[in-house]
């Protein structure tokens, strides 16, 4: 063979393996300017990350304050604006936030109730909106990238929440190319629906704690740095996941005690494979409320948006931590940051017996299984490199194709059962994510093997793993406009989101 020949040879194989497009992304990389060959941002080299302070007591998140007189309706006033938080003992740390915190306030409010919130946006020079994530809201009150509110301007979202919703849900804001720095800058916050108090069928001595998960990371002079290639390749990971807004907190509980916990992902991109060393877990619901009996877990992946609620058991003396274990989920290029052995909250277990409570009952609430889908759609997510007039840019597609505010990819009829076939054909997980409804898992595939999930939930956003396929069931009640999406929400920005047109 000619040397010509077989090097073009060579090349088109190398070429045309998965391994190898990843290994060329990550050779375009750190060849970018503004990058240092480990991945990092020139800013950081050197310092390390800033030490937080750690072992504070867990504090509760403050609830969003009802200005309504009488039962059944929350009025209250959201207002995104700058502000200052201490993070580290010793320097500001200039975020956004929602009335003035973050996280946001804990919005609490029960199945049945009516939402009136004003959402002030005082952000300088910056459109936003509140989403309310995986609510079933309607689709004009959802805070779409289409429906902006512009800086300096007020707009009241109002919605019901109907009987059945109680779950876990959170708010957000979805701006046009801006949800990502919004979001990683510090606004987020909880959204609970509880069910009614006869209709909870956990009991409620185990309490009902939020524990909401972001991820921070910060320059030497205790700022926000900007979001670097690597961030927007892989999605933004900081350097310190906080529980409600704390480096590892503490928790005291006597021993037997058993916690109801919420536990939120809303981080940009952070994958937690979850363990609780020490204490029992188990799952008793998923994104959009409990599911139909108790399953116990030694493990829980939690990928970005995710959410489940869990019932600990503390029944051994000592220190029980909420740590996280190691989770490969496709990183591209240099910088892969740590995953495992993170310490994300301390239980301080007495060795004083607490007062005997109630058993978890065997059942939790029955979940209507959908029936036969009369529509199916294939959405193939993949990854490219494309050139930009500054510089190479990753592109994340849907069918091959970058969001487009003023494309509707797929038509809808509300109250079709639909069967959605998720098909991961890039290099790196992606966690899909739904507006507007909630919906059933059918099974994963991967190199040819099909897995059932092991129990039934209700769910609105899901890992698709780099070469799974993952199916689901969904439905929507409700005309309008909503959105599908990776909620890592750089890849969101960078194009991997479409528009589903839901028509009456
Ligand atoms: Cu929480 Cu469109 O997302
Ligand atoms: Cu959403
Ligand atoms: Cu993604």
């Amino acid at each position: 063979m000619h040397r010509r020949g077989f090097l073009a040879a060579s090349l088109a194989t190398v070429l045309a393996s998965p391994r190898a497009l990843a290994q060329m992304k990550m050779d375009d990389m750190s060849n970018m300017p503004g990058m240092d060959h480990a991945g990092h941002d020139m800013g950081a080299m050197g310092q390390g990350p800033v030490a937080l302070p750690q072992n504070q007591p867990l504090r509760e998140l403050p609830l969003l304050a009802n200005e309504a007189a009488g039962p059944g309706l929350l009025k209250a006033r959201l207002t995104a604006e700058s502000a200052t938080a201490r993070f580290a003992a010793d320097r500001d740390t200039p975020i956004l936030a929602y009335n003035g915190i973050s996280p946001g306030p804990l919005i609490e409010t029960q199945e049945g109730d009516r939402v009136e919130i004003t959402f002030s946006n005082r952000i300088e020079g910056e459109p936003s909106t509140i989403h309310w994530h995986g609510m079933p809201v309607p689709a004009d009150q959802d805070g779409n990238p289409m429906d902006p509110v512009a800086a300096g301007a007020d707009r009241v979202y109002a919605f019901e929440l109907p009987e059945g919703s109680a779950g876990s849900y959170w708010y957000h804001p979805h701006p046009h190319g801006r949800t990502a720095e919004q979001v990683y800058r510090g606004l987020a916050g909880a959204f609970l629906v509880k069910a009614k108090a006869k209709a909870d069928p956990i009991p409620a001595a185990y309490g009902d704690t939020t524990l909401f998960l972001t991820d921070l990371r910060l320059a030497a002079d205790g700022s926000m740095p900007e979001n670097t290639m690597t961030d927007m390749m892989n999605g933004r990971v900081g350097d310190h996941v906080l529980v409600n807004g704390q480096k590892n907190p503490r928790l005291a509980v006597a021993m037997g005690t058993k916690r109801r916990l919420r536990l939120y992902n809303a981080t940009n991109a952070r994958f937690l494979r979850l363990a609780f060393v020490n204490a029992a877990m188990t799952l008793i619901g998923s994104d959009g409320g409990l599911i139909e009996a108790p399953v116990a877990a030694d493990e829980i992946l939690l990928s970005p948006a995710e959410r489940v609620e869990l019932v600990v058991a503390f029944d051994k003396p000592g220190t029980a931590i909420l740590t996280t274990l190691d989770y490969d989920r496709g990183w591209m290029g240099p910088g892969r940051p740590e995953d495992k052995g993170l310490a994300l909250l301390t239980a301080d277990v007495s060795d004083t017996q607490a007062e005997p409570m109630p058993p978890l009952p065997e059942r939790l609430r029955p979940i209507a299984r959908f029936g036969q889908p009369t529509v199916s759609r294939r959405l193939v997510f993949t990854e490219i490199m494309a050139m930009k007039p500054t510089g190479m840019e990753m592109g994340f597609l849907i069918n091959g194709m970058a969001f487009d505010m003023g494309r509707v990819d797929i038509v809808a009829r509300a109250g079709d059962t639909e069967l959605w076939e998720i098909v991961n054909q890039a290099d790196m997980d992606h966690p899909f994510h739904l507006h507007g409804t909630q919906f059933q898992l059918i099974e994963r595939e991967r190199d040819g093997k099909v897995s059932k999930p092991p129990y039934l939930a209700w769910k609105d956003t899901v890992n698709v793993a780099r070469g799974e396929t993952v199916r689901l069931v969904t439905r929507q009640e409700r005309p309008g406009t909503r959105m599908y999406h990776c909620h890592i929400l750089e890849h969101e920005q960078l194009g991997m989101m479409g528009v589903v047109d839901v028509q009456a």
